[in-house]
This record gives structure tokens, sequence and C-alpha cells, in this order.
């Protein structure tokens, strides 16, 4: 998803801008651009690729001066090319506008200029942005600024820099995240904090309906509509640049997948009291009459936070019996979804900006349910709009295949229904401390499967040149199954399902031919029996069957061709480890296709249009 940066102050401005846009490569992006003032007239330099291929241009033509823009592009509007990237300018070069979202009515603003007669360059909808600042310019630039945003519908972060006041930065936000950086002698913008924290760790959260004004000396926060200066906390970023760095490994994916014994331990603390045998939620604010009232929770995500609602369901219905429905949320914001007042509506984001599950927020809300937001960044949209929230203490995820964030949501589930179950007493007291006892070891068990991971990596080298790689599993281990599917499909781009294994013979075994790998979970106590028979079927087939299994099972031998154990726990507990061998699977394989595994193709890290 695009990303957007921009600097006024005393530094390099043209490093800060391209060191800045680097930290937002991991968003994902095809084409990237700045634009400067250079104290006459703006500058910019723009091009489709990435970064190095922009800082070779700017080798030869450098940009200097003390306040610009920037602008990692994702095509929407337009393919990937020179022309389509950020920044846009007018006809008169007067003002530059990097934009993050969708100008849903830009071909109706377009029609209105062409015939007034200004010629488009590109095919974007961020274009119309720029005329439009040309054509209604006033001479001030905050009435300005209202005029054009009055003229815009659809989600939008505009990082505006004009000809006639270089000495202030200015930015716009509506539906789309734009944060600010209030440094010394300095300030800045940005999609996303890691781009700012080398100079300051002080920020300002825009918020929907704002503008600022940026300047050496000061930040000002505006209402946009009535410019009206609004009053907001400075927010300090507690955690450090080397926590959003490699750190040592090769790939931010492997780092992260490393990281999962801190995360986990980090989500729990605080929250999983040992000594007392109970989970404590000091965030939330719900009574137990109001938990009461629920007769039903729906869970509502996207991709791999979807999957963790998967394991959420199982959860959360196994100890509080309360129905629990999961859905995508690209499904259920355009459905008339059966949610009110006696609900609770669960969203799950990492990033807590994409744009679907923020729509399905609203959308509950407006409905009268009670919204908990599951989600990693303070600050984010969903965060801030839901009515509770559980922050996943996972750090920042930099990846686009979600590791850590997926295994403290999933634990986040866990602690949420040993929650609801003490406030129900739904279950005894005996089985929650067992849970949380069980729940307490699996950051250790964690390392032990990391620590003998040398296996798994010879396993994906040898599925690399597979046409399809087939995911099975029962119950919890079907769930998780999902994952492991996604996770191999987003960064190996092999062909991928996964299936509930008493599915099989309704179709998907007449795919099953001589060599086909299939990675089956058994680690479902009650229905391994039947997973074992579900072996058989596909063996006889032809299939090339890594069984994943817990330690001490040692019947599986007999099925499979391959094994990895995980440490024994509970079957309830069994995703928060079984997930580790698969995420280690997608990204050795994908390592040995040599594939960008910390940006696949066409992906981006946080989804901030529909
Ligand atoms: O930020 P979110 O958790 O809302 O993102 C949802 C999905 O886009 C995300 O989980 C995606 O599926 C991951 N890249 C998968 O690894």
């Amino acid at each position: 998803m695009c990303g957007i940066m921009g600097y006024i102050g005393a530094k390099e401005t043209q490093k800060v801008l391209t060191k800045g846009l680097g930290k937002l490569e991991y968003r994902g992006y095809d084409s990237i651009g700045i634009a400067l003032h250079d104290g006459t007239a703006l500058q910019y330099n723009k091009t489709e690729g990435r970064l190095q291929d922009l800082e070779e241009k700017l080798e030869q033509e450098p940009l200097t001066g003390s306040v610009g823009i920037g602008h990692t592009r994702w095509a929407t509007h337009g393919k990937p090319s020179d022309e389509n990237s950020h920044p846009h300018m007018d006809a008169k070069k007067e003002f530059a506008v990097v934009h993050n979202g969708i100008i849903e009515n830009y071909l109706e603003i377009k029609r209105d200029l062409e015939e007034a007669g200004y010629t488009f360059v590109s095919e974007t909808d961020t274009e119309v942005i720029s005329h439009l600042f040309s054509r209604l310019y006033d001479g001030d630039m905050v009435s300005t600024i209202q005029k054009v945003v009055d003229r815009l519908e659809g989600a939008y972060a505009l990082g505006v820099v004009s000809q006639h006041d270089p000495d202030n930065l200015y930015a716009v936000r509506e539906a789309s995240p734009l944060i600010i950086g209030a440094g010394d002698g300095e300030a800045l913008i940005s999609s996303d904090i890691p781009a700012l924290l080398e100079h300051t760790r002080d920020i300002y959260i825009l918020e929907d309906g704002e503008m600022a004004i940026l300047s050496e000396e000061n930040v000002k926060l505006l209402e946009t509509n009535t410019g009206k200066e609004v009053s907001r906390d400075l927010f300090t970023v507690d955690w450090d640049m080397e926590q959003a760095e490699k750190n040592g490994f090769d790939h931010f994916m492997l780092k992260e997948i490393f990281e999962q014994p801190t995360a986990l331990q980090k989500t729990m603390t605080g929250r999983l009291d040992e000594n007392a045998k109970r989970v404590d939620f000091d965030e939330l604010n719900w009574t137990d009459v109001q938990i009461s009232q629920w007769n039903k929770i729906t869970i509502v995500a996207c991709g791999t936070a979807y999957h963790a609602g998967l394991i959420g369901k199982h959860v959360i219905e196994e100890m509080t019996r309360i129905p629990v429905d999961v859905e995508v949320a690209s499904e259920f914001r355009y459905r008339r979804p059966i949610v009110d007042e006696n609900t609770l509506v669960i969203v799950v984001s990492q990033s807590g900006e994409t744009a679907d599950t923020l729509a399905a927020l609203r959308q509950s809300q407006h409905l009268g349910a009670n919204v908990l937001a599951i989600t990693n960044v303070v600050g984010s949209s969903i965060a801030r709009e839901a009515d509770e929230v559980i922050l996943t203490m996972a750090g920042p995820e930099i990846a686009v295949a979600s590791t850590k964030a997926y295994t403290t949501q999933v634990l986040s589930f866990y602690l949420l229904g040993i929650y609801l179950a003490q406030s129900k007493k739904s279950v005894s007291q005996e089985y929650r401390e067992k849970l949380i006892d069980t729940l307490s070891h699996i950051p250790e068990q964690i390392e032990e499967i990391l620590d003998h991971s040398k296996g798994i990596r010879y396993y994906s080298e040898s599925i690399k040149d597979a046409k399809s790689v087939f995911f099975i599993g029962r119950g919890l281990d079907y769930a998780v199954s999902l994952e492991g599917s996604l996770k191999l499909k987003e960064i190996s781009y092999i062909h991928s399902e996964a299936y509930a294994a008493g599915e099989l013979k309704h179709g998907t075994l007449a795919l099953i031919e001589e060599g086909t790998p299939m990675v089956s979970l058994i680690t479902q106590d009650e229905v391994s029996e039947k997973m074992l028979a579900n072996i058989k079927e596909v063996k006889a087939r032809g299939a090339k069957v890594l069984g994943i299994a817990e330690e001490g099972n040692l019947d599986i031998w007999e099925y499979v061709d391959e094994t990895c154990f995980i440490p024994q726990t509970l079957s309830l507990v069994t995703p928060l480890l079984n997930v580790i061998p698969l995420q280690l699977i997608a990204y050795y394989t994908s390592l040995a296709l040599g594939n960008d595994v910390d940006k696949p193709r066409n992906l981006a890290k946080s989804v901030t249009v529909e």
C-alpha cells in the first residue's frame, strides 16, 4: 500500500525522504518519487521501480531544499509508470501532492478540469488534486485546502508542498492513516512510525477530518472543515529502531518468526496471572452483566487475522458456549449481517488500518454491537474507533507475511476465552488453571521447535518445484492448515490449498497424484484416528506426506513419509505450536526459490483500500 513521507527542517531533505521511504518499503510498492522546494521552485524526481532506481536517478540530478514530500506507490489507478508515480504537480508546478487512498469521484472532477482547459499527464486519481489546488488557490493555503477537500470523495491522506508557501508543509487526513513527527527544529509526516524514529519519538496521530501545518518551529493541527485549531497530546513511541530492523537475520520474516516466544510472553505479561490462576484485562471495561447479555459473538477480519479468528471461534465456544461466527470483512460489510446490541463483534487486525475490517467495525457499531478490536498498532484507526481494545504485543511486523501477529492474535483469543469464562463461570476452575498453566509454557515450547528447525529447511527445499502443495487437518488443525497454505502461496507463489481432511473424498482427492506434497496436521487427539485414515487415502494415491504431530506419537511413522514433532500440549492449544513449522516451510521454500521473501509480488503489508 502507498507510503507517504514528508520533511521540513535543516537536515538534508532528500536523504531524510529517501531513507524514510526505505522504512516504508515493507508496505509494498511499484514506484517511488520525491519533490522538494529548493528555495526558488518545486523540483521533483520520480520513477517506476524501487528505491534504488530513484537513488540512481538522484545521483545524476540531486534535489535540494528544506521542505519536501515523498511517496511509494502501489498502483490502483493506472499501471506502474514514471508518469503515474507521485508526487503529482499542476501544470504551473506550484503544488506538489502525494496521496494515499482512493478518490472515488476523480473521473467527474477530471472531466470538469479538462473542460476548463487543464491537461492531465497521468492516469491516476491523485493528479486531480494537484490541478484542483492550482484552480482553487485563493492566496491562503488553509482555505484552499478546505476548498479542495470539499470536492473530494473517498479516502485520502495527503502531503502538500506549495510554491506559494515553502516555509510550511501541509498534511490532510480523511480515512487513510497519516502521522506527524514533531522534532527539534524539524517536523515530519509519514504513513508509519518506523520512518520517523530516526528523527523523533514524539508523534501526533492525525484524525479523519483534520489537517496539519508543519513548520520548522511547530506543528499545528486544525479541523479541516472549520480551520479551528485542535489540541492533541503527543504520543511517545516507546519501542526502538532496533526492534524494527533485521537484527542479524537475513529477512524480517525469519526474525519475526524467531521473535514469537518474546512476543507471546509480552502479550501474556500483566494479563495472565500464573499465581492467582486467572486472566485480567485491565483495559477492558465490560461488566459481568454486559457479558451475560451477549447471545452471539461475531469475529470479522481479513487474511491471516481471519485465520486467527477461526481459532478464536473454537476457543471461545469451548470456554463460554456462546455461538461464534467468523467472517471475512470484505463479505461481512456488503451484506445485512445479523448483529445487534446483544452481539459482541471482535475485529482482528495487525495493522489496525485494513479498510474492510474498519468498515465492518463501523457497520457493527452502527447496528448497536459492542466492538472489541484485537490489534497490534496503538493509535491505529481500528484501535481508536473500537469500543474496547486488546493490544497484541508483537512489536512492529515488517514482513508482508504475517507470523508473530498471528500467534499473538491467537494467544489473545485464549486469554479472552478464559476471561469470559471467569465472568460467566462457564468452565471449571480446574480447567481454567490447566489452560493458564499450559499457555505459560508456550514461549519455551516454541523456542524448542525453533531450535530444531533444520529438518523443515530440508523438507522445504524438497517441495520447491511442486505444482501444488496441500495442507490437511481436522478441527483446529484444519484452521491452522488454512494459515499454513496462505503463508506458502503468499511468498513461494506455489499453488496451495488447505482442506478439512474429511472433505478430501468430496472432490480434492482427484488432484492428488504421484509425489504431490501433502502437509498433514495430526495434533487433535479426538480425531487422530480419522486423520490417519485420511492419510492412508492420500498415500494410496501417491501423495508424499509430511506429518506434524506431538512428540511421542510414534504411530504416525508407519503412515507418513516424513515427520515433524511439536512438544506435547493440550489439544486446544496446539495451534500456537503447530503453525510454527508451517511458517518455516513457507519461509524456506520461498528462500529456496530465490523470491523476495519480505516483499512478495503484488502484495502490500497494509491494505488500506478495499
Ligand atoms: O493488518 P491486518 O491484520 O488487518 O491485515 C489483514 C491481512 O491483509 C493480512 O493478514 C494478510 O493476509 C497477511 N499478509 C498474510 O500473511
